[in-house]
């Protein structure tokens, strides 16, 4: 989720890609840096930190050259440093790139290159695409970079630059956003539009696999066998600030939307071939996987909710016993803790207050602490024992939606990772449910590109004057009601309360009246049939049933007045699933509320103080 822009033309560069940089700077931040082509060579200019750090270094940067690349940081592999800022260049320094996303199979690229003499200076998946280019280029950066292109596999889009072509850049997309923007003697390409907006609104959107060539006066799409491609540019009447949410209404929807994308990078290389988890930087022994005997999982808000549902996994694939517990309670607590205890820690910041002391406290009591966060370099990162980083890019929506969905995908694939090297997971077994999960962003965008969405906001439409929600689940599905419940809190401020399906008769169905709308989570396939039970309970005392259903199940909307149907996976992987129409639904509720979504009253997005 890094930020890349790109310039040509008749104007010196070096401003022009700074400001559009500065409209990137939502998209990650940790470090970045800009490339120059002048006096036959590429000038590189990286600082680590914030733009201003970057503006001091390029005021001592002469102002010659008008081809020039770009780029904003958002680390996934790597540190933040000035090695790993991009713009990245080969051995000779002829050739600088700057690539958004994820290049899977770069450890394997870089062995083969390092094995013919490349030298590399990063630590980064990117750099393999400078010395590929290299060694690809025989007088035409274009054909360079298509075979480049050609042996890089995962999700990506990157943009090239040589001092033996001065007046070109080459860019192309697989699966990750890249726009051109058209403009008289001068030409503009970037991950979003925002970079360019203010020079020009005549957009040009290449596809993946496609080729772009931008020079001063042309900007040509070329299929990847170099046959032209035919795509007029088109006018875009957004803002600044539309143009930064991509056209969305809010960032919370866009970020919801930007979920099948998030998911894919978290998954990114931690599935082998032989569908097999691979997890780097636990700080986990092969002693520890056996020996451990109990996990604490400490986390607030959201988080604590992904961490609900890596118990049920962890309990399930790796035989652990495993408490999680509020952070804010747990530091306060005497615990029991000993050295064969892991603790972990889920902040998709890595700067919460409580969280971080939990761990403190944990890790002081002899305990192994992982972090599981968002944030490259953060807090938590510097304290603990090991890492398990999610992939969601910045979330600028106070009501986490992405990085809970990524977070819940990376405790799953711990808990595989776990289950595998303690030995209670079959080799068959691991491979049947990474397959899955494999398929979960894909199929999550196909929902979300579904007249699913519709139903969901119709019915939240209908919903939305109401004065309470009640939202059950059960087994893996208590802590999507719990997330669905916080999320309706957190933004449309309607009272909720969130319980446990079978509990409800000891206490909260005196709640229900006639007409009192009831949420039920029921895509969790081994108690369905107690779910059901649960929403015949509460239809007999006149509830509005909404459910919440995997496809196959449709049954359940024979007793509830609404369902909302997502797509079937196993029961452990369904609130992937499962969540997505309760984000929607409360986005929904909260708007046609009329309230700010993306700026709840009296929250934060990161709570760095007790
Ligand atoms: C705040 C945010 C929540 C978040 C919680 C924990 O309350 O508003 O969305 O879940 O902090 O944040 P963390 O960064 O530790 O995951």
């Amino acid at each position: 989720m890094c930020g890349i822009v790109g310039y040509v033309g008749g104007r010196p560069c070096k401003g022009i890609l700074f400001e559009g940089l500065r409209k990137l700077e939502y998209r990650g931040y940790d470090s970045a840096g800009i490339g120059v082509v002048a006096d036959g060579r590429v000038e590189i200019s990286r600082s680590v930190g914030n733009l201003d750090n970057l503006e001091l270094i390029l005021s001592q940067v002469d102002d010659a050259g008008t081809t020039g690349i770009a780029h904003t940081r958002w680390a996934t592999h790597g540190r933040p440093s000035i090695e790993n800022a991009h713009p990245h260049t080969d051995c000779s320094g002829r050739f600088a790139i700057v690539l958004n996303g994820i290049v899977e199979n770069y450890q394997e690229l870089r062995a083969a290159l390092q094995g013919e003499g490349h030298v590399f200076s990063s630590e980064t998946d990117a750099e393999v695409v400078a010395h590929l280019i290299e060694r690809a280029y025989r007088g035409s950066l274009q054909d360079a970079v298509v075979e480049a292109y050609r042996q890089m596999e995962g999700h990506f889009s990157y943009c090239a630059v040589t001092a033996d072509e001065p007046e070109v850049i080459i860019g192309i997309r697989k699966e990750t956003p890249l726009v051109v923007g058209v403009s008289e003697g001068e030409n503009f390409i970037a991950s979003a539009i925002p970079a360019f907006l203010a020079e020009t609104r005549s957009v040009l959107f290449p596809d993946d696999g496609e080729v772009v060539v931008v020079s001063r006066d042309s900007v040509r799409v070329c299929t990847l066998e170099g046959d032209p491609v035919d795509r007029p540019a088109k006018t875009v009447d957004w803002d600044d600030e539309a143009a930064e949410k991509a056209g969305y209404e809010t960032f919370m929807l866009k970020e919801i939307y930007e979920q099948p994308a998030a998911l894919a990078d978290t998954l990114a290389e931690r599935i082998a071939p032989d569908g097999r988890v691979v997890l780097e930087g636990l700080g986990l022994t092969q002693e520890d996987f056996r020996g451990l005997e109990r996990v604490i999982i400490v986390a607030c808000g959201t988080s604590y909710h992904a961490g609900l549902i890596g118990r049920h996994a962890l309990e399930r694939w790796a035989r652990l016993p495993v408490e999680v517990e509020v952070a804010s309670e747990f530091r306060y607590r005497d615990p029991v803790i000993g050295p064969r205890c892991l603790c972990i820690g889920i902040s998709q910041s890595g700067e919460t207050a409580d969280t971080l002391a939990a761990m403190r406290l944990a890790r002081r009591r002899g305990a192994k602490v992982l972090a599981l966060t968002n944030i490259v370099g953060s807090q938590a990162t510097r304290e603990a024992d090991g890492v398990l980083f999610t992939r969601a890019g910045l979330e600028v929506g106070v009501a986490a939606t992405k990085t809970f969905l990524t977070q819940v995908l990376a405790v799953l694939l711990f808990a595989l990772h776990m289950g595998e090297k303690r030995g209670y997971l079959e080799a068959e077994r691991v491979l049947g449910l990474t397959g899955k999960l494999r398929r979960i962003p894909t199929r999550l965008r196909e929902y979300l590109e579904s007249d699913a969405v519709r139903g969901v906001e119709q019915a939240a439409v209908r919903c939305a004057s109401q004065r309470f929600f009640m939202v059950l689940g059960r087994n893996i599905g208590l802590p999507v009601a719990l997330e669905g419940a916080l999320k309706l809190k957190e933004i449309s401020y309607v009272p909720t309360e969130a319980y446990a399906a079978g509990e409800m008769k000891h206490g909260p169905i005196a709640l229900l009246e006639e007409g009192s709308p009831v949420l039920v989570v029921a895509t969790d396939a081994s108690i369905y049939d107690k779910l059901v039970s649960n929403v015949q309970e509460v239809r007999a005392r006149g509830a509005r049933v909404i459910a919440v259903a995997s496809e196959g199940n449709e049954g359940i909307g024979e007793m509830a007045d609404d369902i909302f149907l997502v797509p079937c996976t196993d029961e452990m992987l369904s609130p992937l699933f499962g969540v997505v129409p309760l984000q929607l639904f409360a986005y929904y509720v909260a708007k046609a509320r009329g309230e700010k979504v993306d700026q709840p009253r009296n929250l934060a997005k990161t709570v760095t103080v007790e």
